[in-house]
């Protein structure tokens, strides 16, 4: 999505060859302009899958996939990052480890949202390694709904997650795909290095 492309040449940072920080309109100030163009891109990308609800995690993948859920006319859920590994029988749980962080967190979402008629749409802000996408595609399964996609904002396609997800039989769409970050600079792939 060029416009996307755009603002992460303009304003994005590239901390070192694995990460590149984005707190200007993503992960900190969010620029809502940004997100309705995103959540735009997500509903006609998806649009024929028949999505009843979409699901994303806390905090940063909250703004786009509410902005994909104004467009698709659904309700927009987020998995809850739990300090406690206490279960309740209301809850479809699973745990995720980041390997950018190094901790594992819990993450729960009460049952009574999803069921097993919703065709769900997963929606992050970022795919690097999967393990955060593995672990809300587990907790749909648990609510026997089905995964009809899962939708990125960014990509570091030099990551396995991508290709983990693609692997299972998941449908991938990501707006904006790295292909670097090597040497302070970000390079996506484009349509002619496919
Ligand atoms: P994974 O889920 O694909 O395996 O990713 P990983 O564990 O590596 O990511 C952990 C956190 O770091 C996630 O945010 C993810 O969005 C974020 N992240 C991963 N790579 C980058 C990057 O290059 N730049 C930025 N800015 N973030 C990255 P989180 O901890 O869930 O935080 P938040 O959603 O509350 O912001
Ligand atoms: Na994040
Ligand atoms: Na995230």
């Amino acid at each position: 999505m060029r416009l996307l492309e755009e603002k992460i040449k303009k304003d994005g940072r590239v901390l070192n060859e694995n990460v590149l920080k984005v707190d200007s309109f993503l992960n900190h100030q969010i620029d809502p302009n940004l997100m309705n163009e995103l959540g735009k891109e997500f509903s006609q990308l998806f649009a024929g899958e028949g999505i009843t609800k979409i699901v994303t995690i806390e905090s940063s993948g909250i703004a786009p996939a509410v902005m994909a859920g104004l467009y698709m006319n659904v309700p927009v859920i987020f998995a809850r990052k739990r300090k406690s590994v206490t279960l309740t029988d209301d809850l479809l749980t699973a745990s995720v480890h980041s390997f950018t962080k190094n901790e594992t967190s819990e993450l729960a979402i009460a049952k009574k949202y999803l069921n097993e008629n919703d065709k769900v749409l997963i929606i992050d802000d970022f795919l690097a390694n999967g393990q955060a996408a593995l672990a809300l595609v587990e907790m749909v399964q648990q609510a026997n709904s089905s995964v009809a996609g899962i939708g990125i904002v960014i990509e570091k396609s030099f990551q396995p997650g991508a290709q983990i997800l693609k692997e299972q039989g998941l449908r991938v769409e990501s707006l904006a795909r790295i292909a670097s970050l090597s040497n302070g600079e970000v390079t996506f792939i484009t349509e002619d290095m496919e």
